[in-house]
């Protein structure tokens, strides 16, 4: 029996409308038919929204799929439930936490959206939003220091997962607004070869290592923390507290592995949404206190527009709603995501952990199975590089696949004519993509009708950054609660990192009884 408390989406009434809309008219849409009917098409699918616009006219929608999707938001209760995220409620209902990555880019309380939920007490919010403001403080400041600080010349991020995608992804996208007197390594993997090639380019004296790890036990980071700090004390290094600082909810560990300099940040904030907080550090060091503050002011602007928007005008709904139309009725399986920057070139890995690790469930809040799939692969490459790999199969396989286009207005190089034909290009592909070409040699025939949609920021700034980032999250917590999934754990990381330490402990001794043949067979080929 399913817990009564929430609405399974399958068991709406817009559900079964969505799919007769379907069955009807929706598998067979073709937006190029629509575009040339409709006149209003064009401005009805575009949304404008903090820092960006969107294009979804390409997509197999119409004003009347758009309205049932709204109906089904309405009858799950959407509203509710993003109100209860912002408010603080404890939506991560397996592991009884709270989800306020929201908070840590608010300047203040927001009146009626902190304090939406009478469960929940608007004084703990206010509580919650100090300590960030504390926190935020004394890391900007810190970042600053590193920053007037000419004999760090290199800082390296050690984290994995949340703790290292979104710090890589952001200080690669808006390395036009970093210091140019430091460089800045990700170590992530547990493969030695990462950190070793690392360590190789850099001197004791002149590094910062950032150790950053939300539990702190991470076997990844921990191992590459350890070997970083015998390798530092084996230059000579002796001064831990000024070369090595710790980003994590676990200060007790970190000083117990010997780190003095540290900066927290709380259960509520989970791995993949952490880039807002201590997590940042390295973001802040290359950008500075400004950059920084700028960054998470996008991001607020694109909260306070998902808090406020009326559902019909809200991006990260609509987007959210598409992801469902497509992966539920459409039985899409993956979404590409392509940006027309490469210093974008990170995203599309930033995006998988965000959503895949969100939405990669197989079962309800209550834990019971679904009867309809979740998340859909992500995946993707900055255009043009894409296009001369895997476009190839977008354009003419047999399958469709929807496509996000990221496209920024302002280049902020001068080489000249690159930009015209990287803008070109990617208006192109959607377009290709769209009308498709006809050719009586089946080799040749493009069937067009693939779904895109094409964002454009004016520029890459740390505030359209911010924004951009705020959107998905936001866009994949609407898919999350429509599914009726907790969008906020991830124990399916769990068994594998389990059963590498009982592979470990027999790779060593060669004792391979027990294990299933094909996994003693590898054990044993490896030893
Ligand atoms: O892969 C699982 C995970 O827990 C992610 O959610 C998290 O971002 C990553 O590991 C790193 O965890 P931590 O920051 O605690 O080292």
């Amino acid at each position: 029996m399913r817990d009564m408390n929430f609405t399974p989406c399958d068991q709406t009434a817009a559900w079964k409308l969505l799919g007769d809309h379907f069955a009807a008219c929706g598998k067979s849409f073709d937006a190029r038919i629509a575009l040339a009917q409709d006149t209003e098409r064009v401005t009805q699918l575009s949304q404008v929204a903090p820092h960006l616009f969107a294009d979804l006219s390409k997509n197999r929608i119409d004003a009347a799929t758009e309205a049932l999707l709204m109906q089904l938001a309405r009858e799950c209760g959407l509203e509710n439930q993003r109100d209860a995220m912002l408010a603080g409620e404890p939506i991560n209902n397996t592991e009884q936490r709270a989800v306020l990555h929201t908070l840590l880019r608010q300047k203040q309380p927001i009146a009626g959206i902190n304090t939406a939920q009478s469960a929940t007490d608007s004084g703990a919010i206010s509580s919650r939003l100090q300590e960030v403001h504390a926190v935020l403080h004394a890391m900007l400041t810190y970042a600053e220091q590193i920053r007037a600080d000419d004999a760090i010349t290199d800082v390296v991020n050690i984290g994995i997962g949340g703790s290292d995608l979104g710090p890589a992804m952001a200080t690669m996208a808006l390395q036009e607004f970093a210091t140019p007197k430091k460089r800045f390594h990700f170590v992530s993997n547990i493969d030695g070869h990462e950190l070793a090639a690392t360590l190789k380019t850099l001197n004791a004296q002149n590094t910062l290592f950032l150790i950053a790890s939300k539990t702190f036990t991470t076997i990844e980071t921990m191992t590459n923390a350890l070997s970083a700090k015998a390798w530092f004390e084996a230059q000579g290094g002796t001064d831990t507290a000024r070369h090595f600082a710790a980003l994590t909810t676990n200060v007790k560990a970190a000083n117990e592995f010997g780190i003095t300099t540290t900066f927290g940040f709380w259960d509520w904030v989970g791995g993949r949404y952490s880039l807002w907080s201590a997590i940042g550090l390295p973001l802040a060091i290359a950008i500075g206190a400004d950059g920084f503050r700028q960054f998470l002011q996008g991001a607020a602007e694109m909260d306070e527009h998902f808090a406020s928007a009326p559902l019909e005008s809200s991006l990260p709904v609509r987007l959210g709603l598409l992801d469902v139309w497509y992966r539920n009725f459409h039985g899409f399986t993956s979404r590409c995501v392509a940006p027309y920057h490469s210093a974008l070139k990170r995203f599309p890995a930033y995006l998988q952990q965000l959503e895949m690790e969100s939405n990669g469930k197989r079962v309800d809040k209550t834990g019971q199975a679904l009867p309809f799939h979740t998340s859909p692969v992500i995946w993707g490459e900055p255009g043009t590089n894409g296009q001369h790999a895997f476009f190839q199969m977008l354009h003419q396989g047999t399958e469709a696949i929807p496509l996000e286009f990221i496209a920024v207005k302002q280049a902020s190089h001068d080489l000249a004519g690159h930009h015209t034909k990287l803008l070109a290009n990617a208006v192109a592909q959607a377009q290709a993509f769209l009308q498709g070409k006809e050719s009586a040699d089946g080799h040749r025939h493009f069937p067009g009708n693939r779904p895109s949609t094409f964002f454009v920021l004016d520029s890459l700034t740390p505030a359209s950054l911010g924004a951009l980032i705020a959107l998905y999250e936001h866009r994949v917590f609407v898919s999350g609660a429509i599914w009726g999934i907790n969008s906020y754990d991830q124990f399916g990381v769990e068994l594998g990192k389990v059963l590498a330490k009982d592979v470990e402990a027999r790779l060593l001794s060669g004792n391979t009884q027990g294990v299933d043949a094909s996994t003693a067979s590898l054990i044993a080929k490896l030893q």
